[in-house]
């Protein structure tokens, strides 16, 4: 088995893109298949912080990095993070990059239809990011999107524009939103064709020769289970499936080519936006996990909601996900507390329940049932072995596995590429 697929097993934010450097040195090539510039990875290598949203995180590794026809695309977003990254020193380009033809692209429009609705939300906002990522998505399934190759067919792109400027203006005159018109979208789109049809690549076949040789590949998620689209705490979610079965469809290969799939999980819960969240901490304990695990979203700038480790939340998304391994992410900021609580279940209307219900009164009616673990006084931090770590954080770790039912591959004890403990090569299958 040499390929590996990450995801997140919580609400994002876990640790992905971390894990995903780190990963890559054992990689040929970093693909990602779902999701956009939503996402936000922070990576520290030696001490400088790269943050990528679009971009496959094996690029800071200088892998081949692919992005796969199941994320959605804002040109802008691609130059606006090359230049930055070229700023950084590293070189994006055809030659490192290429991005699937078939890949819907994200165009001003998208943002503005995001915003607008949100706005006429009020309190029950989802709390997008507002990047236009949930009505790129309709017009994919709505079969109005454009795509990467229609920029090599400007009578295409001028037919499709009229479907779409219909179907948009119609939402947005409803909203009370500025219009869009026809010929500056196409203006900008004719100009951005020679700037991103080079990277245009049948991503499918590149994965098709990459597996035949022998390749090892890395499949990025952006996201978390419990975000998912079908699976997560709908309707506050993201509007892609981000479970490892769609890093199949997202790319074009068989499901059997994924290989190894990693759960990533923080080792406590963290969240941005709206939406039910069982074990959040609205205490003194929850502001200290925020400022101790700088719980800042990296696209937003938005404080993220804190909470302790929800057992049956990540269990649920181990199975719907098909987790093999997880990697435990942010020990380090546990340190010092002198107990903690682990969520075993939820409390509802006087019954038990081991999962999250579906309906969304009910998920955010489920009361916590916590078991209480001893905490530890001495550092985890930057620990790279298991041997360095303090026996009540063993403890910890162990009874997450076995609540969570999946044994704990790789341990993250701070922001550096190279405070990991890895207990096995998840390439070695
Ligand atoms: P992603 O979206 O899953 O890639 O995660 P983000 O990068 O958005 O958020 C994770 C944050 O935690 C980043 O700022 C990382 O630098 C940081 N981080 C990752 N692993 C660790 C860790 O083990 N300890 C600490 N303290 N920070 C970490
Ligand atoms: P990474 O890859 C955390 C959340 C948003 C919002 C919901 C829908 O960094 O883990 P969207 O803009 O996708 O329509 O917003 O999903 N969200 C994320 N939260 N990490 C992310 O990505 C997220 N991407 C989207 O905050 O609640
Ligand atoms: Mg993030």
């Amino acid at each position: 088995m040499a390929n590996v697929a990450v995801i997140g097993t919580q609400w994002g934010d876990e640790g992905k893109g971390k894990v995903v450097d780190w990963l890559a040195s054992r990689a040929d090539i970093v693909v990602r298949f779902q999701g956009g510039h939503n996402a936000g990875h922070t990576l520290v290598v030696d001490g400088v912080t790269y943050k990528l949203s679009l971009l496959p995180s094996g690029v800071v590794r200088g892998k081949l990095g692919l992005i796969g026809n199941g994320v959605v695309l804002d040109p802008d977003a691609l130059f606006a993070e090359i230049a930055t990254l070229r700023e950084q020193g590293l070189e994006v380009g055809p030659h490192n990059l290429r991005i699937a033809e078939t890949t819907p692209l994200i165009l001003p429009l998208h943002p503005a239809l995001d915003r607008a609705r949100e706005a006429a939300r009020g309190q029950d906002k989802i709390g997008t990011t507002g990047r236009g990522i949930g009505p790129a998505y309709e017009d994919k399934v709505g079969r109005r999107a454009i795509r990467l190759c229609d920029l090599a067919e400007p009578e295409t792109l001028s037919f499709k524009l009229d479907e779409l400027l219909l179907h948009h203006n119609s939402l947005l005159k409803g909203l009370g939103a500025p219009l869009f018109e026809k010929q500056p979208l196409l203006d900008r789109l004719l100009a951005l064709a020679p700037r991103l049809l080079p990277f245009a690549a049948p991503v499918w076949e590149i994965l098709a020769e990459a597996r035949s040789a022998g390749r090892r590949v890395l499949f990025e998620g952006a996201q978390a289970v419990m975000l998912d689209v079908d699976h997560g705490t709908y309707p506050y979610v993201t509007s892609s499936n981000t479970v490892a079965g769609n890093a199949a469809a997202g790319t074009g290969i068989g499901p059997g080519a994924i290989g190894l799939v990693l759960g990533i999980a923080k080792a406590y819960t963290t969240r941005v936006g709206s939406g039910p969240f069982p074990t959040e901490l609205t205490d003194a304990t929850g502001q200290l996990l925020g400022e101790r695990g700088r719980e800042f979203g990296t696209v937003t700038g938005r404080r993220r909601r804190c909470g302790w480790f929800d057992a049956a939340l990540v269990r649920q998304a181990v199975t719907i996900g098909g987790v093999d391994g997880l990697v435990l992410t942010k020990l380090d900021v546990l340190d010092g507390l002198p107990e903690l609580k682990i969520c075993i279940g939820y409390r509802l209307g006087g019954q038990f329940l081991h999962r999250l219900p579906p309906a969304m009164r009910a998920q955010a009616a489920c009361e916590p049932v916590y078991e209480t673990l001893p905490g530890w006084s001495s550092s985890t931090r930057g620990a790279r072995s298991y041997a360095e770590l303090p026996a009540e954080a063993v403890k910890y770790i162990r009874r997450i596995e076995e609540l969570v039912g999946a044994p704990v591959m790789m341990l993250s004890t701070s922001p550096d590429r190279d405070d990991t403990i890895a207990l096995r090569d998840p390439f070695a299958g």
